[in-house]
């Protein structure tokens, strides 16, 4: 199919100025203007139809990445650790952001200079949706809709993850055939999720051994070259959208994190999933105390809203985290949900509003947090 979208994302119709670019990188317009100088990429002109109108530059998406490549490049940006920082956002409790938040975190980590892999670990499908692609489609829907076959879904972390727990069927799949790159080469990966997903759990539950290990013991098999077509290696974080109940994914999850993000609605039950998920934690290193490290909570509070009392009221009952709430918050915005109708995270379809500037200021928040454990993982020089 000629001319086919690669996603369903509504990419070409995002092209951003300067000014918006330099924000979403974190510099001055001016330092944009010398990578643009130095680094020989090739920006479009508004004019370039047009003559008579001005000459402004627009960048579309992947070019941003491209930048954002280039800049960690040239500063060193990455971590240079051994092995990934592995991020689980999770709190046991359904619609506290956990999807908005790792899809604009994959995105604005890879903006600050970070080579991320982010891993969907919901049925839902919903991080997988807000990265460009719509899960289950057929190749026939696929052509109706005018996307290739590059937008199809084809397999899941479950896909890669199956044949590890039953050796004598395994029958391993090329990763690199169902890994999606929804930017192009220079933005983040994604291992999407579809309804299928839901095999991994039987599979698990059904399991030999140390059921809880499986994502651990995958990460530690990739990075050993044993996954056909992934070295988690060559990411410097891995960020997983894991679902809102408990199940052996969420709990393989939880083994295997560095960082557990757990994204709060400022509100009673919220907080209830927060101390579900810490008896959780503790259950698990109680059963393996030399295999599962204690991982660090952020407490990320989001839909923050305008009621002072309710606020007040929330913020004291964080306060039983200490040292685990986010110096940043997340306010309440329309602008979320309304970016999925694109297929694409806020922080690239508004680049400018206040909400996509917060999650900048988490982002900035994480990424020093991440290059910290990446190098004291790289002192440690272990592995998973
Ligand atoms: N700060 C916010 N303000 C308003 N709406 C938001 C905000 N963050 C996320 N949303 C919207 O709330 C809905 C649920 O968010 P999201 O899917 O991220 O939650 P979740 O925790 O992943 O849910 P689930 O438990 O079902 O996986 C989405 O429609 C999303 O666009
Ligand atoms: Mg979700």
């Amino acid at each position: 199919m000629e001319n086919a979208r690669s996603t369903y994302a509504l990419l070409d119709q995002y092209e951003h100025r300067l000014k918006a670019v330099a924000g979403l990188l974190n510099v001055t317009e001016n330092t944009l203007r010398n990578y643009l100088a130095e680094s020989g990429i090739k920006v479009k002109r508004a004019n370039a139809d047009n003559p008579k109108s001005p000459a402004i530059r627009l960048f579309d998406l992947p070019k941003i990445f491209e930048f954002a490549d280039y800049r960690r490049r040239k500063n060193s940006r990455g971590t240079e650790g051994k092995r990934p920082v592995v991020v689980a956002v999770e709190i046991i409790k359904g619609g506290t952001a956990k999807t908005t938040t790792t899809g604009e975190l994959a995105v604005q980590l890879q903006l600050f200079g970070l080579k991320v892999l982010a891993i969907d670990l919901d049925i839902q499908a919903n991080l997988t949706h807000i990265l460009g692609y719509e899960a289950d489609l057929s190749v026939e829907e696929a052509e109706k809709f005018g996307v290739s076959h590059a937008a199809i879904v084809t397999g899941t972390f479950a896909t890669l993850c199956k044949p590890l727990l039953d050796r004598r069927r395994a029958v391993s799949v090329d990763a690199e055939t169902l890994l999606k790159r929804p930017f192009g080469p220079f933005g983040p990966a994604l291992i999407p999720s579809d309804t299928f997903f839901g095999d991994l759990e039987i599979a698990i539950a059904t399991t030999q051994g140390p059921r809880e290990l499986t994502f651990q013991k995958f990460f530690r098999e990739s990075q050993e070259g044993r996954i056909p077509g992934l070295n988690v290696g060559d990411y410097d974080v891995v960020i997983m959208d894991c679902p809102p109940h408990v199940s052996f994914v969420a709990t393989n999850a939880i083994a295997a994190a560095d960082i557990i993000i757990a994204p709060v609605r400022m509100e009673a039950f919220s907080v209830k999933g927060l101390s579900k998920l810490i008896t959780e934690i503790e259950t698990l290193r109680e059963a393996y105390p030399n295999n599962v490290r204690q991982p660090e909570l952020v407490i990320l509070p989001a839909y923050y809203s305008i009621n002072l009392t309710r606020n007040a009221r929330m913020q004291d009952k964080l306060s039983q985290y200490p040292g685990c709430v986010a110096p940043t918050l997340i306010s309440q915005s329309e602008e979320f949900p309304k970016s999925l109708e694109s297929y694409l995270p806020l922080t690239l379809t508004k680049p400018r509003c206040e909400a996509v500037k917060q999650y900048q200021a988490f982002a900035d928040f994480m990424y020093k947090k991440i290059r910290e454990r990446a190098k004291s993982q790289k002192t440690e020089g272990t592995l998973l």
